[in-house]
């Protein structure tokens, strides 16, 4: 069946055609951005995953490479699942896990496969280097997968997503000196995870923290509502033992659209999937399906995870607001810088009937899209997620600065390293902005996004 796109994001990654979710393998590679992701191009729904490619000299404008995976052999027959890439000998090396299933959908498995690229365009497979044989007894082998390497000391470490069998996630912890020869070394949690399955591990050594998403997972008292959700652990894994030390802990992002968050292999910016499991997505009418957030500078500040976003963009607009302004903007960066702000109200991509906002109340940035325009339906019950909302903690700093990226079909909010990323699907004629603000002093901009 052949898919044609009728509307798309201006400058976010989607699929060049169908359905995408993880972003993979990020990596700068011979002084460009290398951007993969899990994509069905056969289909706006997920299906047999390959491995979409697209690269980036600035990180804003994408350009389509063919792709890079495509299922079909032994050891990836049904699915080229998550992973991540390495340099190593002047190559680009992918780690991804081959996924096969039989035609009842039984004895699943996942195994870690390797493929490897001069170019970084056409990739040749090695098939699996971490099987089921590598799995400590215990660990389910249907659930086994995202490998995610990088170099350490002359070795190579590779963290694997697993689970304990009628348990819940854990990650796992494998070393080589060749990337074909791996051994099983630790399981770097003590304990399981809260969620179902753990999914999409990274560990960051420079920063230093690991990443994890968690599968049906409960809120922790609202700590979190999205029921699959993308975490931080600011700490150190001791490569002696093989165990990581834990100092702090949160969430990625506030928003209602985020999994699968990667950090490119050479460069601290990361990506995530600006989508959500079990919602229904309204892209498909417009031919696609899943997109994946505007890169972030990330870094770690008072054990915390922070970012702020990466956008070739230039000024186009600013003023000082006393009180109230109006703009027009479908995309763009806004950036507010407020002195002792007490209240801020925000209507964006508005055209009367459908507008998004962002509030200040009781301390956090109230951000609700249930007037966007086609609804969004997600299996989240909790009051919030019914009303279209989502909650972030404002810094309330005297000087403080509030960034959004906004584009067709997104809105991303910035504010002292914490992020806020969702969908919306407006029409097209939702382009007002309004702004309401209570401050010592109010400065408002707006850059536009550098198009090539
Ligand atoms: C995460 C995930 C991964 C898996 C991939 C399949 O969103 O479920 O665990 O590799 O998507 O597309």
């Amino acid at each position: 069946m052949a898919i044609t796109k009728t509307n798309q994001p201006y400058f976010h990654v989607t699929g060049k055609t169908g359905w995408i979710n993880d972003p993979n393998g990020l990596i700068y590679f011979n002084g460009q951005y290398h951007v993969f992701f899990q994509s069905n191009p056969y289909d706006t729904k997920w299906g047999p995953m390959h491995w979409g490619h697209v690269v980036s000299d600035d990180l804003t404008n994408w350009q389509y490479l063919p792709n890079a995976l495509i299922p079909g052999d032994d050891f990836d027959k049904n699915g080229c699942f998550s992973g991540s890439a390495i340099v190593h000998d002047n190559k680009m090396w992918l780690m991804y896990t081959g996924f096969i299933e039989n035609q009842g959908g039984e004895s699943v498995r996942q195994i870690q496969c390797l493929a490897e690229s001069s170019d970084g365009i056409t990739f040749k497979k090695h098939g699996v280097v971490i099987g089921e044989d590598l799995l400590p007894n215990g660990y389910a082998p249907c659930d086994f997968r995202d490998p995610k390497v990088w170099e350490h000391n002359g070795y190579f470490w590779c963290a694997v997503a697993a689970r304990k069998i009628k348990g819940r996630g854990r990650i796992l912890l494998f070393k080589s000196t060749n990337l074909f020869d791996w051994e099983f070394i630790s399981d770097i949690f003590g304990t399981d995870s809260k969620g179902s399955m753990i999914e999409c591990p990274d560990y960051n050594q420079e920063l230093p923290c690991l990443l994890s998403c968690e599968q049906f997972q409960p809120s922790e008292n609202g700590v979190h509502l999205n029921v699959h959700t993308s975490r931080f652990y600011v700490g150190e894994l001791d490569y002696q033992t093989g165990h990581f030390a834990e100092k702090s802990r949160g969430i990625v992002d506030y928003g209602f659209d985020i999994y699968a968050p990667q950090i490119f292999a050479y460069k601290p910016i990361i990506m995530g999937w600006l989508n959500m499991w079990d919602r229904s997505c309204p892209a498909e009418k417009f031919g696609f399906a899943g997109m994946l957030t505007v890169p972030r500078k990330v870094s770690v500040k008072d054990g915390r995870l922070c970012q702020t976003p990466v956008v070739n963009c230039q000024k186009v607009f600013e003023a000082d607001v006393q009180g109230r302004l109006f703009d027009k903007a479908e995309k763009g960066v806004i950036t507010i810088k407020c002195e002792n702000l007490k209240s801020l109200n925000l209507k964006m991509r508005s055209n009367g009937t459908n507008y998004t906002t962002l509030s200040l109340s009781d301390g956090k940035w109230v951000f609700d899209r249930s007037n966007s325009g086609e609804p969004i339906v997600g299996v989240e019950k909790d009051s919030d997620s019914l009303s279209g909302k989502r909650r972030m903690p404002c810094s309330l700093q005297k000087q403080l600065t509030l960034t959004i990226v906004l584009d067709k079909f997104s809105v991303e909010i910035f504010e002292d390293g914490r992020a806020l990323s969702s969908t919306i699907y407006p029409p097209c004629d939702a382009d007002n902005l309004e702004l309401l603000v209570e401050a010592d002093t109010c400065h408002y901009q707006r850059d536009d996004v550098i198009l090539k």
